[in-house]
């Protein structure tokens, strides 16, 4: 059964952000939310519980459980009980990696354009950017100068990277390893993407040279359950033993539940969403062949995002026009980085139905044709 097929009209009645952010007729792309049938092995258990009355506090290790089964099945990593500590979600264990392993006044280094909080989660630091190139890939001899100055202590990862969907190279990652172990700095890498990105994949701890690093982590993202928090952050026993003691408190049962039975028994359904996300990105780098010549787009390998560069429209802020006028809504790239104001960030994980209406209503944009609500608008 596909994933991505939910009609409009359903979808139209969720109540998250995606839905209710922006005035009804205008088609949401823009936050990182799935438009999928949840997993039904996900589903079923959280029912389970609900008609149990089956909700308390959590107590057991099934995530941690869950997740180093899921990490050895996909990508052959070992991980130890001992290596786990629980958070609330990705951000909220990014920020508390920072605050235990650096200190106030030392910089930080992240890779603009990039997923906003990171600028966030550091609070009382300094942030040092070292820009992806214009290919999406690392930036190695800025990273070099960056971890080299001595206020230097930590790096934010973003594996895959959010926006650019790059799949960082375990060849890219070493030189990292081999320039933070040379310069004291502490690699804190936000894998929240990877599970979706799959065996193309490589986990920072399993990178040869890799130490004094923490991965954070989370089904949320590949099986769409922001809405039921919890995550995982990873690594030696002593880096995670200057986390805060109370950063395991917000992971809720229902989290813990829902997480651990997708990285169990949601895997058929991973796959899944894979197949229909691929082909959605084919589709979409069609349709804008087709549509929007002016905008050459490559697929990206390692989200379900698209990082789109319409500087070829010529307009002021693409953006704004899309919603303004094409009523489709995007992230804006000025979101991520001030320098971006020409991108927009499409989200995929919705139909092939949906796709083809935000083309639409994004070349109807442009040749100024009246935007009448069509059959899924
Ligand atoms: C790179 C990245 N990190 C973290 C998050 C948010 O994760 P959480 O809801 O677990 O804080 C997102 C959400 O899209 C993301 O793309």
């Amino acid at each position: 059964m596909a994933i991505f097929n939910v009609p409009l009209t359903e979808l139209q009645q969720r109540r998250t952000i995606k839905w209710r952010r922006f005035e009804p007729d205008v088609l949401p792309m823009f936050v990182a939310e799935m438009d999928a049938h949840l997993a039904a092995p996900v589903r079923e258990r959280l029912e389970r519980a609900l008609a149990m009355g089956d909700t308390g506090y959590p107590q057991l290790p099934d995530y941690q459980e869950a997740f180093a089964d899921f990490a050895q099945w996909m990508w052959g990593w070992s991980i130890e009980p001992k290596q786990f500590k629980l958070a609330t979600d990705v951000v909220t264990g990014m920020r508390e990696a920072v605050l235990g392993l650096t200190a106030p006044g030392d910089a930080v280094v992240i890779n603009p354009p990039i997923y906003p909080p990171f600028r966030m989660v550091s609070p009382d630091r300094h942030l040092v950017e070292v820009p992806l190139g214009d290919d999406g890939r690392l930036d190695l001899d800025g990273l070099a100068e960056a971890f080299a100055r001595p206020e230097t202590t930590a790096y934010l990862l973003c594996s895959p990277h959010n926006p650019a969907g790059t799949i960082h190279t375990v060849d890219e990652l070493t030189e990292v390893a081999r320039l933070a172990s040379e310069h004291g700095v502490a690699v804190i890498s936000d894998e929240i993407h990877a599970p979706l990105a799959g065996s193309a994949h490589t986990p920072y701890l399993q990178v040869p040279g890799a130490a004094n690093a923490l991965v954070v982590t989370s089904a949320s993202k590949s099986w769409n359950l922001a809405a039921v928090k919890a995550a995982l952050v990873i690594g030696e026993h002593e880096l995670l033993r200057k986390l805060a003691g109370t950063m395991q408190d917000g992971a809720s049962y229902f989290g813990i539940l829902a997480h651990s039975e997708a990285l169990s028994e949601g895997r058929a359904w991973l796959a899944q969403a894979q197949l229909e996300i691929d082909a959605n990105k084919r589709l979409f780098a069609d349709l804008l062949a087709a549509r929007l010549p002016q905008l050459s787009h490559e697929p990206s390998e390692g989200t379900y995002l698209a990082w789109l560069d319409c500087s070829a429209l010529g307009l002021e802020n693409p953006g704004a026009h899309f919603h303004e006028v094409g009523r489709v809504r995007f992230n804006l790239g000025s979101e991520f980085s001030p320098a971006h104001q020409q991108f927009v960030r499409v989200n995929l994980a919705t139909s092939p139905a949906i796709i083809e209406e935000a083309v639409d209503r994004m070349a109807r944009s442009l040749d100024g044709a009246p935007l009448g609500r069509s059959a899924n608008g």
